[in-house]
């Protein structure tokens, strides 16, 4: 079967209006700040792949070996009949979802959502491609917005791996939940991948790689900036900067001012010091009584909780009472 055309829940004016607004509450903060949505145009969507195969990005092959374990039982014990995945990019790892619900039968649609309109197209063309008979209804949406308008009925399924709910700071985190939750009847099932509290050796390096990708997809932000604001920011000027906060248990990438720069954004003019540090991603890693507890705060008790052999990443099974 073909894919669907994508349906469109967010049009390039509503992104538009929303990276202006973003950048012009972030650059102006007096600790600047930028979302980690941003990261992912074509370009970015290219090097994100690029890093969940890097030697150091442990993640991605945690989660797969999870879900390779599990993929049985998490289609068994769902019985799903719509499949959904939000800050889908490519769902390379959701095929071992698929190929299980497709041993077991009764899964009729799989819907990814995503930002990334290329990650969107690859993605629904391949699954459509090696998926007959799968009806695949792609979605371009923000998962921090959009939720309520996700397709209803049926038994559904929703997924989020890669750990990306880690990528949504605590307060937003809780109101994605609550949202989350409000979009799902009793019933319905949510799947979530998170990383895991560990060395910060172990954690760092993921952030921070040898071959440099990470630091390309941290300054692609500026390239994001340059082309759809017209900004002037001149991304070599900028390093790489990842950091282990160990009070709030997450990673903070960041980019770093190599020299005083003035660089013009919109109407406004934004100054950076020598040395200064603007924030464009947390990357939050958790422990597992802690995703326990904040998916039954917000009505989603966990059902089944799993990890790799290594005890890397962690991904729950939760339902929806
Ligand atoms: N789920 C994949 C991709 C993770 S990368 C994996 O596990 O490997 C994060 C993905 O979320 C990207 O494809 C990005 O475009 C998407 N994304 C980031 N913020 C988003 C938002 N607010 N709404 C929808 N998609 C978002
Ligand atoms: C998408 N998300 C879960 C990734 C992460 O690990 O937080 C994004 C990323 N940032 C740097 N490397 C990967």
């Amino acid at each position: 079967m073909s894919a669907e055309p994508l349906e469109i829940h967010l049009d390039d004016r509503d992104v538009a209006e929303s990276l202006r607004r973003d950048v012009r509450v972030g650059l102006s903060a007096e600790a600047k700040w930028l979302p980690p949505k941003w990261f992912y145009d074509t370009r970015g969507s290219e090097l994100f792949d690029e890093i969940t195969r890097l030697p150091e990005y442990y993640p991605t092959r945690a989660e797969r070996a999870v879900l390779a374990e599990h993929a049985a039982e998490i289609a068994e014990s769902t019985g799903a009949k719509t499949l959904i995945e939000l800050g889908s990019g490519s769902s390379e790892k959701t095929r071992l979802l698929l190929d299980a619900f497709t041993r077991r039968g009764g899964l009729g649609t799989f819907v990814p959502l995503d930002v990334s309109v290329s990650a969107l197209r690859g993605s629904t063309a391949a699954l459509a491609a090696d998926y007959a008979g799968l009806r695949v209804r792609g979605i371009v949406g923000d998962f921090t917005r959009d939720l309520h308008r996700l397709p209803a009925g049926g038994r559904r399924l929703v997924i989020f791996l890669g750990g990306t709910i880690g990528n949504l700071l605590p307060a937003e985190r809780a109101e994605f939940l609550t949202r989350m939750r409000a979009a799902l009847e009793v019933g319905d099932w949510f799947l979530v991948g998170t990383d895991l509290v560990k060395d910060p050796s172990v954690i760092v390096p993921a952030y921070d790689d040898a071959a440099g990708v990470t630091a390309e997809f941290n300054r692609n932000v500026l390239r994001v900036l340059n082309r759809e604001l017209g900004a002037d920011f001149d991304p070599e000027a900028f390093d790489h900067v990842a950091l282990w906060d160990p009070e709030r248990e997450w990673i903070e990438m960041r980019l770093r001012a190599q020299r005083p720069m003035r660089v013009r954004v919109l109407d406004m003019a934004v100054d950076f010091a020598a040395g200064e540090q603007m924030r464009t991603e947390v990357s939050a890693k958790f422990r597992p009584e802690g995703i326990a507890a904040e998916l039954a705060a917000a009505g989603l008790p966990a059902y089944r909780f799993w990890t790799d052999p290594d005890g890397l990443f962690g991904v729950t099974l939760a339902r929806a009472d």
